[in-house]
């Protein structure tokens, strides 16, 4: 007799089950207050996402977030052991998921007490918009759990036409445009100082140009920071890390550094 699909792994495909229809349960007989994020959380499963975004289609990812990357329509923009990213569309946008895997039993242990990768995104889009500055907006993370540990998690955010950075700046002719785009980041960077947040992991290929502007990606390894002494430490980081992008185009380093060393937290 041929084994079924289910019958290779009874529990597996049973926890699976049990997580999706928790989820789907969790989504319903939502009252929907525009401008008001929606949270629901049991001991199977950690959503939190935009109403303004609440559809069907919203529904069945939050659902089957696995199945979605899958069949991505617009494409896999990368993958590795850490973590997936892909491009979707539904209700006529563009979006982006990034799921985060989950790296080890240590990890695991870890985030009891720490917020997940997807969530620290989630909550520093939100503090980004706030303060100012220009990142994809967030549509909803989802955490799978299991008792206090959490699984794999997921970031929805909407996608932005753009390119990277360093793709950008070495098109640009004009000298004068160059230092308008190098004051821009300047200026990004100070707002970061402003409001005690440090990047976390600033290369390249983690800020789009969008219609001129830069563009924030990548938040996991973002922080608020609450004393001077660590912002001053974040800062110096995500400044080293910034200028290493540009070593090989020594012009653009110099003046990134000039602007940069004007920042004082
Ligand atoms: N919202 C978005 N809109 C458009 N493109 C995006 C968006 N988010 C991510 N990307 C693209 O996907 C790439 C990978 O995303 P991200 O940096 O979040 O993943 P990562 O796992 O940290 O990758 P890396 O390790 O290379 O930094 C980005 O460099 C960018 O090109
Ligand atoms: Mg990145």
């Amino acid at each position: 007799m041929r084994e079924s699909a289910y019958s290779i792994n009874p529990m597996q495909a049973y926890l699976a089950a049990e997580a999706e229809a928790e989820r789907l349960s969790l989504l319903d007989n939502t009252l929907v207050e525009p401008g008001t994020e929606q949270t629901r959380q049991t001991n199977r499963a950690f959503i939190r996402y935009d109403p303004y975004y609440d559809s069907l289609a919203l529904r069945q990812f939050l659902q089957g977030p696995d199945t979605a990357i899958e069949y991505a329509d617009i494409g896999l923009l990368k993958t590795d052991g850490t973590s997936t990213v892909a491009a979707l569309s539904f209700d006529g946008r563009r979006y982006v998921v990034k799921r985060y895997n989950t790296r080890s039993l240590f990890h695991a242990i870890r985030r009891i007490v720490r917020r997940s990768r997807a969530e620290n995104c989630w909550v520093s889009a939100h503090k980004l918009l706030d303060s100012g500055i220009t990142t994809p907006r967030p549509v909803a993370m989802l955490e799978n759990r299991l008792g206090p540990f959490k699984g794999k998690a997921y970031c929805l955010t909407e996608f932005v036409e753009g390119v990277l950075c360093n793709e950008y700046l070495p098109t640009l002719t004009d000298q004068s445009e160059i230092d308008g785009l190098v004051v821009k980041f300047a200026s990004l960077f100070r707002t970061l100082v402003k409001y005690r947040l440090s990047h976390g992991d600033t290369k390249a290929t983690n800020f789009l140009i969008h219609r001129g502007e830069p563009v924030v990606l990548d938040l996991d390894a973002m922080r608020i920071h609450n004393n001077t002494q660590s912002l001053a430490k974040g800062f110096e980081k995500d400044k080293r890390r910034f200028l290493r992008n540009w070593e090989s185009q020594p012009h653009l380093h110099k003046r990134f550094q000039q602007q940069l060393d004007t920042i004082n937290p």
